[in-house]
């Protein structure tokens, strides 16, 4: 079976979250699927694998960045994936359609494109449920309540189950 692995970097757990959705729905497609964070696994071993991290200032978490600089040679060998997840608030869709550099980590998407990778996508993100200093202490609190939580859960499962489809497993999850 194939065995696929979903790496992520996330300060405040909702890029976990998503990485969690991602491989939730591998596996509803018959897919062998490990989610771990990128600090604590590597690429060798997978015969696929899907690599996120949460953006803060322009740039991905360090530990996804340097999963990637780590495993560049095992993921030129097997099917690659990246996402980011980000833009928050009231603007958040306005935000997706523009080519913003807080948006899209270019390099990273370099680094991603050396190897092959396959597709990035940017996902929206929550603001942090538990804010540290004065500049999360602030975003949360200009963000009203039900802008908190952007992240589209339907999105999301769907970018998975392409994945799923591309690696060859069963088109319409298993029950
Ligand atoms: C201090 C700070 C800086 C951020 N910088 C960016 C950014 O440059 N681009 C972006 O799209 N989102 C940015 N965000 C939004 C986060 O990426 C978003 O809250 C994300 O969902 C957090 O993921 P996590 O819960 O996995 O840490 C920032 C958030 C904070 C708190």
């Amino acid at each position: 079976m194939t065995k696929v692995l979903v790496a992520y970097a996330s300060k405040h757990h909702s890029t976990a979250e998503i990485a969690d959705a991602i491989a939730d729905e591998l596996r509803a497609h018959g897919l062998d699927v490990e989610c771990l964070e990128a600090g604590e696994t590597s690429a060798e071993g997978y015969d696929a694998v899907v690599l996120g991290s949460a953006m803060y200032t322009g740039r991905w978490l360090r530990h996804a960045r340097t999963f990637l600089k780590h495993n560049l040679d095992a993921l030129k060998q097997v099917p690659f994936w990246i996402f980011t997840s980000g833009p928050v608030g009231e603007n958040v869709d306005k935000e997706l359609e523009e080519d913003s550099k807080w948006l899209e980590p270019h390099h990273v998407l370099g680094l991603a494109e050396s190897v092959g990778v396959r597709g990035h996508v940017v996902f929206a993100g929550r603001i942090p449920e538990d804010p540290h200093g004065f500049i999360e202490k602030a975003m949360a609190r200009n963000t009203p309540e039900e802008f908190r939580d952007s992240r589209d859960w339907d999105q999301i499962r769907k970018w998975g189950a392409e994945i799923a489809t591309e690696l060859g497993a069963s088109a319409q999850p298993q029950t």
